[in-house]
C-alpha cells in the first residue's frame, strides 16, 4: 500500500502543542485510535517516521518514540528494510482496549534520549529511596537478617582475600561462590549442575538482560507471561526482542496458546515456582509440554525462580530445570529475597555450550560483581547461615501471610478477596469487578498503604482487577493495621 494514504492529515487535527500531555503520548493515542477505528487498516503502511515529522511539525523523535509503543504493543509491526506497518493480525482484545494508564508517563522525552532509554519511562518505575510500608513488594524482613554473622564474615573475608583476589577475577564468578550455588540448587532445586555452569549475576535483572542480549536477536518473539514481572519485560524490549504476552491459567504458562501466537519464539520467560505475579505454581503436565515445545523447534526457556526459597506448605516441586533433559532450560536465582536486595547478586545456570558466551557477555557489560559480597556470600553458603536463616523466614513468613488472610476476611469482606498461598512472599487482593485497581492503589498511597495494580503487570487485557499485596516485611500488627485502614479507601470505590 502506498505510503502517501499514511495517516498524518488525521493525525494532525488532533495534536496541541499547548496540551499539558506531551505530544508523544497525544500521537500515540491518535495512531491507536486511528487503527482501532479501522481509518489504519491492518496492512496499512506508515510514512517514514522523517515524513510524518515534518508534516505534522514535531521533532522526528517525538514520532519514533509513539511508533516503539505502538510497536511494543503489538498495534504496528516493521519489516525489515520495508517501513512501519499496522499489524496484520490486531489481536482481539486491542480492539476492545482501554489506553494503559499513563499516570507514570513521563513529560515530553529529552531530545537526546535514545529510542531504547524511552521504553524505560514507559514503564512504572519506584525511584525514590523510601522505606518500605505494607504491602510493597519484593521485600524481605530485613530487621530479622544476621547482620551480625554477615559482619563478622566480612571482618573475616577481608583479611583472608589475598591482593590478587582484588584485581579483575571471572566474570563468571568467584569459584567458591560458584560451587557454593552449585550445591544448594542441587540439594534444595533438583538441580545437578557443575560450578562452571554456574554465572554470578549482579541481581536476578542481570541475568533476564544478559539472556535476552545472547539468547535472541533483535525482533525475535519471546514468550511472556501475561501478565508478568516488569523487570522482564524491561530486560526484552531493551533488547530489542519483541515481547509476545502469552495468557497463564491455573497449571501456568498456556503453551498451547504461545504456540498459536508465535511459534518461532526464540525465548519463552517464565516463573514456574510461583508465578509472578499471580502465584500459581506450574504443573507438571505443563512443565513437560513447554520443555517438548522447546527442544522440538529449539528454543529456550528462562526460569525465573526468584523467591524458590519460600514454600510454607505441600511438597516442594523441583525446578523444571530439574526435568530439562536437553539442555533447553536457563535457571535463574537471586539472593536478592533470601538475603537483602541491596547485596545485587544473583545467578544464572547455563547449558554447558553457552558458558564461554556468559561468561563474555558479563565481561563486556560490567567486567564482574564485588568479590568481597561474592566472598561472604559463599562463606555464608558454606557454614550453613543461610539455610538457618531461610529456615526462620518461612516460619515468619507464613504467619505473615496467614495475618494478612485473616486480617483481610475479618475486615474487608466484600471490598478485596485474598487466598492462602503455599509459597511466595505476596498475595493479590482481588477486588470487585469493574474496580479500577490504578485508581485504589493511588488512593492507597495518600492513606500511607503501598499496593501494586495487577493490571499495569498484563500486556494483554487484566481479567479481574486486583493489587499486589507484598507482606514477608512487615509485622503481624503493621499489617492489620494496613489492612485497617484500607477499608476506607475501599469504601469510596464501592458507592
Ligand atoms: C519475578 C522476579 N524476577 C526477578 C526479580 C529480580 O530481583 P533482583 O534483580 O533484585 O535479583 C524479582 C524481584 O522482585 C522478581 O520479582
Amino acid at each position: 500500500m502506498p505510503a502517501s494514504n499514511h495517516a498524518v492529515p488525521l493525525a494532525a487535527s488532533r495534536l496541541d502543542p499547548t496540551a499539558a500531555e506531551p505530544l508523544y503520548r497525544q500521537l500515540y493515542e491518535a495512531l491507536r485510535k486511528d487503527i482501532l477505528a479501522g481509518h489504519l487498516p491492518p496492512g496499512q503502511r506508515l510514512a517514514p517516521s522523517r515524513v510524518m515529522a515534518d508534516e505534522l511539525g514535531v521533532s522526528r523523535n517525538t514520532v519514533l518514540v509513539a511508533f516503539d509503543l505502538l510497536l511494543a504493543e503489538g498495534y504496528l509491526e516493521s519489516r525489515v528494510g520495508a517501513g512501519t506497518y499496522v499489524s496484520e493480525d490486531l489481536p482481539e482484545h486491542l480492539l476492545h482496549a482501554e489506553p494503559p494508564d499513563v499516570t507514570t508517563a513521563p513529560s515530553e522525552p529529552d531530545l537526546s534520549l535514545t529510542r531504547r532509554a524511552t521504553q524505560f519511562l514507559t514503564l512504572p518505575t519506584r525511584l525514590r529511596p523510601e522505606a518500605p510500608r505494607p504491602f510493597r513488594t519484593g521485600q524481605p524482613a530485613l530487621d530479622l537478617f544476621p547482620f551480625d554473622v554477615w559482619a563478622r564474615l566480612t571482618q573475616q573475608q577481608i583479611r583472608q582475600l589475598s591482593a590478587a583476589a582484588y584485581t579483575y577475577g571471572d566474570p563468571a564468578g568467584y569459584l567458591p561462590l560458584r560451587e557454593a550455588i552449585a550445591a544448594y540448587l542441587h540439594t534444595s532445586r533438583g538441580i545437578r549442575c557443575t560450578a562452571q555452569q554456574v554465572i554470578v549475576v549482579s541481581g536476578a535483572q542481570q541475568g533476564l538482560n544478559l539472556t535476552a542480549q545472547v539468547l535472541a536477536d533483535e525482533g525475535d518473539a519471546a514468550w511472556l507471561e501475561d501478565p508478568a514481572y516488569l523487570g522482564t519485560r524491561a530486560a526484552l524490549l531493551t533488547a530489542g526482542l519483541r515481547p509476545v504476552p502469552v495468557p497463564v491459567d491455573a497449571e501456568g504458562i498456556r503453551v498451547d496458546a504461545g504456540k498459536d501466537k508465535a511459534p518461532d519464539a526464540r525465548l519463552v520467560c517464565v516463573t514456574p515456582s510461583y508465578q509472578y505475579p499471580l502465584g500459581m505454581t506450574m504443573s507438571l503436565a505443563r512443565r513437560l509440554r513447554l520443555l517438548a515445545w522447546a527442544g522440538e523447534v529449539g528454543a529456550w526457556i528462562l526460569e525465573d525462580d526468584y523467591d524458590n526459597e519460600y514454600r510454607y506448605a505441600g511438597r516442594p516441586l523441583a525446578a523444571l530445570k530439574a526435568l530439562d533433559t536437553d539442555g533447553r532450560v536457563l535457571y535463574l536465582g537471586t539472593f536478592s529475597k533470601a538475603l537483602f536486595p541491596a547485596l545485587r547478586l544473583g545467578y544464572l545456570v547455563v547449558p554447558p555450550p553457552l558458558v564461554e558466551a556468559f561468561a563474555r557477555a558479563r565481561y563486556h557489560a560490567d567486567r564482574q560483581s564485588p568479590v568481597l559480597e561474592q566472598a561472604v556470600t559463599a562463606q555464608f553458603l558454606a557454614e550453613g547461615h543461610f539455610a538457618r536463616h531461610v529456615r526462620r523466614m518461612r516460619v515468619v513468613y507464613a504467619a505473615r501471610q496467614k495475618a494478612l488472610v485473616e486480617a483481610v476476611s475479618r475486615e474487608l469482606r466484600g471490598k478485596l478477596e485474598v487466598h492462602a498461598a503455599d509459597g511466595g512472599m505476596h498475595l493479590i487482593g482481588w477486588l470487585p469487578d469493574g474496580v479500577d485497581d490504578a485508581a485504589v492503589v493511588a488512593e492507597a498511597e495518600k492513606a500511607g498503604v503501598q499496593l501494586g495494580a495487577l493490571s499495569l503487570y498484563y500486556l494483554g487485557p487484566p481479567e479481574c482487577p486486583g493489587v499486589l499485596m507484598g507482606y514477608a516485611a512487615y509485622a503481624e500488627e503493621e499489617i492489620e493495621r494496613a489492612v485497617g485502614g484500607l477499608g476506607e479507601v475501599l469504601e469510596a470505590f464501592l458507592r
